[in-house]
C-alpha cells in the first residue's frame, strides 16, 4: 500500500506521526512517501505546494494530510495548499461524518428529541461539502486602489450536480447499513444569493427528483447553523456549498467531541485525501498535547476507502485493520486516557500508545 503523507504545519506534525505509528502497528505492508506543504514550506522554499508534493500525491494510492497554517493577511504568491490540492486532484466531495460522543454541554437538548424516521435520537450525521469552487474558488481582487475588495463566488451546474449526487448516494448507503429512513438536507441561501445559491438549489432539486426513494428538505444556511445546535439528531446527510460546509462542519463537530475527534475524507472519482477537520492549532502546537484521535480516525477512513476500491488487493485485510483501529479509538474515547481538549491531562504520545495497546 503506497501512501503519500503530508504532515504540514503546527500540530499536523504531531498528529500525523501518531496516526502513522498506529497504522504501522496494524502490521499492514506500507510504502510511505512523505511530502511537504504549508506555511513553513512556503517561507523556506517560496512555494506552499511544491510540484514534487503534487506528483507524490498523484502517484500514491491515497493521501494522509495533517493541517497547514495559513496566515490571515495577504502574502504575495501564497495560497492555501490544501485548497489548491483539493482542486488539483479534483477531490470534489468533502465528507465530514459526526457521531455522538457525550458532549460536555446541552446534553438534555440532544437526548430530549425522540427518534426521528427510525434514526436514533443521538447524533449521527454527515456534512457533504462541495470542495472545488464556491467562495473558495480563489477569485479575489482589489479595486479602487485597494479600497474595495471583491470575491467571486463560482457555482457550476456540473459541480453542484455531482456533489448532490454524492450526498444522495451516501444517504442511500448509510440507510442500508443502519436501516433507517435516509434524508438529505439541501442547505443554501438562495433567498439572498439568488444566482449562485439559486443555481445550486435548482440543480440539487433536479438531482433529488432522481432519488424518489430518498426524502429531502431544503434549509437556509443560517437556520441550519441554529438547528445543528438545537436539534442535531434531526439531520442525516447535509449537502452544501464549499464555505457553508466548512463552517457548518465545525459546528457539527461539537457533537462528536470537538475538533480533536473530527475526521474528513476528500474524495474524487479515483483519488482520495484524508485529513482531520482541524487546522494547525498554533495555540497548542509544539506542546505535545494535541489530540491525535482525529488523525488516527482518518487512517481508519483511508483503509475503508482503499478496501472498497474495485481494484483493492486484500480488501478483507484492510477492512479488518480499519475495524481494529475504530474499536481501539472508540475504547480510548470512552474510557481514556484523554488529552486536555477532552478534559484530561494526557499527552499526544499517551493516546497513541493507548490506541496501539488497545489494538492488540
Ligand atoms: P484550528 O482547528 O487549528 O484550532 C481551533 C481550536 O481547536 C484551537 O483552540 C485548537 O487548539 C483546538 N484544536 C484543534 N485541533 C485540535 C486537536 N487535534 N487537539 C486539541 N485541540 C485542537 O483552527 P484555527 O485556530 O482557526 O486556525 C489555525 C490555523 O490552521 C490557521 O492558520 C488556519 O488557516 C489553519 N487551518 C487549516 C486547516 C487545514 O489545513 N485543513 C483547517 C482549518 C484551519
Ligand atoms: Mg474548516
Amino acid at each position: 500500500m503506497h501512501l503519500c503523507v503530508i504532515p504540514g504545519d503546527g500540530i499536523g506534525r504531531e498528529v500525523v506521526p501518531a496516526a502513522l505509528d498506529v497504522l504501522r502497528a496494524t502490521g499492514l505492508p506500507l510504502e510511505i512517501t512523505e511530502a511537504e506543504a504549508g506555511w513553513e514550506c512556503f517561507q523556506r522554499t517560496g512555494t506552499a505546494l511544491p510540484d514534487t508534493t503534487l506528483a507524490a500525491a498523484r502517484a500514491a494510492a491515497a493521501v494522509l494530510f495533517g493541517a497547514v497554517g495559513s496566515p490571515s493577511f495577504p502574502v504575495p504568491g501564497y495560497r492555501s495548499p490544501i485548497v489548491a490540492l483539493r482542486k488539483a486532484l479534483d477531490l470534489y466531495a468533502n465528507i465530514r461524518p459526526v457521531r455522538d460522543h457525550q458532549p460536555p454541554l446541552a446534553d438534555h437538548k440532544r437526548t430530549s428529541s425522540s427518534a426521528i424516521d427510525g434514526r436514533s435520537s443521538v447524533v449521527d450525521l454527515v456534512v457533504v461539502r462541495e470542495n472545488t469552487e464556491g467562495m473558495y474558488a480563489g477569485r479575489e481582487r482589489l479595486e479602487d486602489g485597494g479600497d474595495t475588495a471583491i470575491a467571486e463566488r463560482v457555482i457550476t451546474r456540473r459541480a453542484s450536480a455531482r456533489i448532490v449526487r454524492a450526498a444522495f448516494e451516501l444517504a442511500r448507503a448509510r440507510s442500508q447499513a443502519k436501516s433507517h429512513q435516509p434524508k438529505v438536507t439541501i442547505v443554501h441561501k438562495a433567498n439572498v444569493l439568488r444566482e449562485t445559491c439559486g443555481l445550486f438549489r435548482s440543480t440539487a432539486l433536479q438531482v433529488a427528483s432522481e432519488y424518489p426513494d430518498i426524502a429531502y428538505e431544503e434549509m437556509l444556511v443560517d437556520n441550519c447553523a441554529l438547528q445543528l445546535v438545537q436539534r442535531p439528531a434531526h439531520f442525516d446527510v447535509i449537502v452544501t456549498t464549499n464555505m457553508f460546509g466548512d463552517i457548518l462542519s465545525d459546528v457539527a463537530s461539537y457533537w462528536g467531541g470537538g475538533l480533536g475527534l473530527a475526521v474528513s475524507a476528500n474524495l474524487g472519482e479515483a483519488r482520495a485525501l484524508f485529513e482531520p477537520v482541524h487546522g494547525s492549532a498554533p495555540d497548542i502546537a509544539g506542546q505535545g498535547i494535541a489530540n491525535p484521535l482525529a488523525a488516527i480516525g482518518c487512517v481508519a477512513l483511508l483503509l475503508e476507502w482503499l478496501a472498497a476500491r474495485p481494484d483493492a488487493s486484500k480488501p478483507a485485510t484492510l477492512s479488518t485493520a480499519a475495524s481494529r483501529i475504530r474499536a481501539a479509538t472508540a475504547q480510548i474515547q470512552a474510557s481514556g486516557p484523554h488529552t486536555p481538549d477532552m478534559g484530561g491531562n494526557a499527552r499526544t504520545a499517551d493516546i497513541t500508545q493507548a490506541v496501539i495497546a488497545a489494538l492488540a
